[in-house]
């Protein structure tokens, strides 16, 4: 399938979150949506089902369970049951279920900032504390402290919220470093809550996502699983995603603490998840090479930047780049004001770094890195 990612959608003035943001000329790098028009195959099933107006309450077909159990099982080789699925509109919808589910009065819900925001918000802190156990660098790759992790973890710790492959840090766990922190978290008690939204990502060739209760399957009763087409198949403005929960008694806490809070997903979000599943393998590939070679062109970029350092990557299409060494105090911002609009690193709980979103045209890009060279130049 030859698809043209180089074409230049014109976002300005959809009501895109992305690119609506700014009143004056700034390239969005942030949020994490892709400049990418959707598989053809996405956008032929929407127009066949329109052509039937009525739009009332819809629920998961068989089909769709048959097409994502053989996408699980193609992709990973996991065997999912069809009764362990739970459909959901938005994997942060469903980390706040999960917290209202599993999370105790007092408990401890740990994470590893630098995290995706949401991560920091979804508990109640007037109920759970928050207990932070950062990752560490090695070298510009971006992993677990494990030590730290079982120092902090007690029977008190009522949930382990992470996120597999990583943002910001784009960091693609191996078996290894999963199970031992479901280990960790699991024989402290604590429901492992894995948020692998963007497991369709992983750009490295030689290497695959692997699901927690795959790493870990001897923990399985204590984990449960994220997932979503929308992150892979750019897919986010249609709200449909879904939990894995193989243990019946957590799978029923979810559910109760979903209901009345979680609406049901959209119509044309089933549909569209459907030929994402079923048709649209092919585009997925043409997206990761385009995505790789994106990314190479930064890693080019960045090395002659003084002042920002590229990290690791080998999942998502977020770079992660340490700018502490430009010495500004909100580097966000300056970049803002030179016309580039990152995601600032506060926002992750990591100051001097920012998170630029490289699925976009490379026409996109280059002009983004004209003006992030002219805004450093500027600092000499
Ligand atoms: C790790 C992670 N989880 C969840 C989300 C958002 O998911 P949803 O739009 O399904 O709520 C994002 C979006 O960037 C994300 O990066």
């Amino acid at each position: 399938m030859t698809i043209d990612f180089d074409k230049v959608w014109e976002r300005r003035n959809t009501s895109s979150i992305k690119w609506d943001k700014y009143a004056k000329d700034v390239i969005p790098l942030w949020v994490a949506d892709m400049d990418f028009a959707v598989a053809p195959a996405i956008t032929d099933a929407l127009a066949e089902r329109i052509k039937h107006p009525v739009f009332g309450y819809t629920a998961a077909s068989d089909h769709l369970h048959d097409l994502l159990i053989k996408h699980l099982r193609d992709l990973y080789s996991w065997e999912v049951e069809k009764e362990w699925i739970v459909w959901c509109p938005g994997v942060v919808a469903a980390l706040a279920a999960c917290v209202r589910a599993y999370a105790t009065q007092g408990s401890g819900i740990l994470t590893n900032p630098p995290i995706y925001h949401h991560f920091f918000q979804v508990h109640n802190p007037d109920a759970h504390r928050l207990i932070r156990t950062p990752l560490i660098r090695q070298g510009r790759r971006w992993t677990y402290d494990q030590a730290l992790i079982r120092k902090s973890v007690d029977t008190d710790t009522s949930m382990f919220m992470l996120c597999s492959p990583h943002n910001p840090t784009g960091t693609l766990f191996d078996a290894t470093e999963l199970k031992e922190i479901c280990a960790t978290a699991s024989d402290n008690g604590a429901i492992v809550v894995s948020d692998e939204i963007h497991c369709g990502l992983v750009l490295s060739e030689d290497r695959q996502h692997v699901p927690m209760a795959l790493a870990a399957p001897e923990y399985s009763d204590s984990i449960v699983t994220l997932m979503s087409a929308s992150k892979t198949f750019n897919l986010a403005g249609l709200n449909c995603s879904y939990a894995i929960i193989s243990n019946p008694d957590l799978r029923q806490k979810y559910i109760d603490a979903s209901a009345e809070v979680i609406p049901f997903i959209g119509t044309l979000a089933y549909t569209a998840t459907e030929a994402a599943f079923e048709h649209a393998e092919p585009w997925r590939q043409g997206l990761l090479q385009y995505l790789r070679d994106n990314y190479a062109y930064l890693q080019d970029e960045f090395s002659a930047i003084d002042g920002m350092e590229l990290q690791d990557l080998d999942a998502t299409y977020l770079a992660w780049i340490d700018a502490s060494a430009l010495g500004l105090n909100d580097t966000a911002g300056f970049f803002e004001q030179h016309g580039v609009g990152f995601s600032a690193g506060e926002q992750f709980e990591q100051a001097h770094h920012l998170r630029l979103n490289f699925a976009c045209p490379r026409s996109t890009l280059e002009q983004a890195l004209q003006r992030i060279k002219s805004a450093v130049a500027t600092l000499d």
